[in-house]
This record gives C-alpha cells, structure tokens and sequence, in this order.
C-alpha cells in the first residue's frame, strides 16, 4: 500500500538508485542537512536523520551539516536560548558520531556569503511560486498568522543553504521534498540565465523509506511539543516521560495501528529503537500489558540512547571544545560560500572593483 503522490514516489525511487551510487564512489557526492535550534534534539532526530548522516558519513561521503540559526526567525520563536542551543545541539552531533575531522558543523549567521546568495536567487523564483509552496502554507496555516517575508523566501534561503557548498545531495524527510524542488529550480534558472558551463548542481533528495516516527502522544514528535525523548535527557526522565504516554484500558498488547493507535504508536517506537517487527514485539508483550510495554521501551530507549549520553556528557563538560568544533566548521563553510559568491558575482558580471 502507498499513499504517496506521483513526485514523492519518483523521489523514493530516485533514492534507492542513488543509495547504490553512494555506495559505488562515496567520493562524488557532498551531502548537505541541517536543522533549526528551536531545542534540544530528540530521539526522532537521531532515529530519523541524525544516524543517517553519521552512515554517509562513514561510507565515505563529505556531510555539511548546517545548524540554521536564522530559520528561528523565520518560525518568530524566541531567541534568547540560542547559544545553549546551539551549543547543545553541537554535541549532540558530536556525541552522535558526526566526526569534525570529515564533516563540517556550522550556523547561517557565521556565514554571511551564504545569505548574500539569497539575493541573486531571489530574482529566479516568482511571487506566485512561494505562495504555492505547501510547506510554507501549512506552515503559515499552523500559526494561524500571514507568512513574513522571511517565512515565504525561506525556501530560497534554503537553496543558498544547499548550493553554497554544491551540495549534490540532501537527505530529507518529504515534507522537505517542495524545498528541495526551489533548490533545484533555483540551481536550474541560474545556470540557465547566467552561465555557459553550469555553476550548480541540482541537488538530489535522498529519503529513507522509514516511516516518520511519532511523539509519545501519537502526533508528530516536536521540540515545542515536548513529546519527544531529548537526547540529553537522563534515564530518570526518560522513564518519566514515557511513563506519562498515553495508552488504553485494553490489557492484552496487540499491534493494530487502526484500532489501537496509541499502543501501536508505543510499538512503532520500541520498533524503531530495536529494530524488531511491531508485531513480533507486541506478541512478546501480549498478557504484559501497557506497564510491560512502557517498561520494554524505557529499556531499550536508554539503552540505545546510553553510549550517546555518555559521550554527550564528556563533551559538554569542555565547551571549549565543542566551540572549535563550530568555529573550524564555520571557518569552512565561509571559505566554501566566499569561493561561490564569488563565482557567482563573476557570473553576474560584478567584477570591476577588489572583492
Ligand atoms: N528546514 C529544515 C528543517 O526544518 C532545516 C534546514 C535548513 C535544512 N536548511 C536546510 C535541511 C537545508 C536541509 C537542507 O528541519
């Protein structure tokens, strides 16, 4: 069974062809991802993307991850924890197995070569084009407020954020999918209008066919909803809060997602963090009940999550460290925006004064 449209099949097809490429010559590919610090990351981040990017990395492929500081602004969500954030978010990559020695960290606002690529591209895309795109219209319809001009150029911002470093592939989940359409028609309507040679890559998205994980509620795991386990988090807090999700009055644990949504939902998430079958975990609950079930999970959580916190601690426990970390990688990503820019600006024909 599929419920995906026509363009989000093709992109899960393309995946699996570029999956074989990655791993036929990992050297011809820059992957770039990112995530906005609206809080600590969660276990979704870490089952969904984050372990995902670590295996790129390890077979081989160049990561860029990018911690996207002025996409807070564009959510109008307080800033004032950022730093903590920011900080915090950094060793959860590190603790994560993102190596700095292959894979370069860095923020939006340590980068202005990046932002000014914003402006030329832009020009390429219409008003009527942002409109449309269905992220920021959900996004907009979420918060119930008319989208800033941040909010609808954002998708373009996220196009500088890829073809910055030309990157040539991002992993993303298919929300993310009409983003990486503007990164792509940003990249095309460049090399079209301004370029012999073709500066830009299309950038390629790469999915997983792992179904989005869910919060302990069943809705979508968010930081703001705080129904997610933070990776930081101690075990204490783990069991509590998975203690406090919601289940049912039926004793007996089945897997049925139609009928009993919020034990499958529970069943999904000891899925994903054994990699067991559902159904093979729910028969080998069965008479347990929900406090089994809850149990097993909280198990199996901190006990994948146990190494990971071990190392976090380690690391925020020198934050020097964990800011070189971000200052080389931010270096990096300046040296790779300003050789762009410039390349750009050749392109554009602005290359009469010293730059
Ligand atoms: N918008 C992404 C998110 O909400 C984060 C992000 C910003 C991103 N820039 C990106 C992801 C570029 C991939 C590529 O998670």
């Amino acid at each position: 069974m599929s419920d995906h449209t026509p363009s989000q099949q093709a992109a899960l097809d393309r995946s699996i062809v570029l999956e074989e490429r990655i791993r036929a010559a990992p050297a011809q590919f820059r992957v770039l991802t990112g995530d906005r610090p609206t809080g600590p990351l969660h276990l979704g981040h870490y089952l969904g993307t984050l372990a995902n990017r670590v295996r790129l990395q390890n077979l081989g492929v160049e990561v860029i991850v990018l911690i996207a500081d002025y996409q807070v602004m564009t959510d109008q969500l307080a800033s004032h924890q950022l730093p903590v954030t920011v900080r915090g978010i950094v060793a959860d990559y590190l603790a994560a197995g993102i190596d700095p020695a292959q894979s370069a960290i860095f923020t939006h606002s340590a980068v202005p070569a990046l932002n000014e690529l914003v402006l030329p591209f832009l020009s390429l895309v219409s008003d009527a084009e942002l409109h449309r795109n269905p992220t920021v219209k959900s996004e907009s319809e979420a918060t119930g407020k008319r989208p800033t001009g941040l909010m609808l150029t954002y998708p373009v911002h996220q196009a500088a954020d890829i073809l910055f470093c030309k990157a040539n592939l991002v992993p993303v989940g298919l929300d993310q999918l009409p983003h990486l359409e503007t990164a792509r028609l940003v990249a095309r309507r460049f090399n079209d209008r301004y370029t012999d040679q073709p500066l830009f890559p299309e950038p390629d998205a790469l999915l997983t066919d792992t179904p989005m994980l869910m919060g302990l509620d069943g809705k979508k795991m968010s930081k703001t909803r705080g129904n997610g386990i933070a990776l930081q988090s101690s075990e204490d807090e783990t069991a509590q809060a998975i203690r406090r999700a919601p289940t049912d009055g039926d004793r007996q644990i089945i897997y049925d997602p139609i009928h009993r949504p919020a034990v499958a939902n529970l069943l999904d998430l000891l899925a994903a963090a054994t990699g067991c079958d559902p159904q093979r975990l729910a028969d080998e609950i069965g008479a347990g009940g929900g406090g089994r079930l809850k149990q097993t999970l909280t198990e199996a959580i901190n006990e994948l999550l146990r190494p990971l916190r071990h190392r976090r601690a380690e690391l925020t426990a020198d934050a020097a460290h964990v800011d070189q970390i971000l200052d080389a990688g931010n270096a990096r990503a300046r040296h790779l925006a300003q050789e762009t820019l410039a390349e750009v600006h050749d392109a554009l024909g602005m290359t009469y004064a010293n730059r």
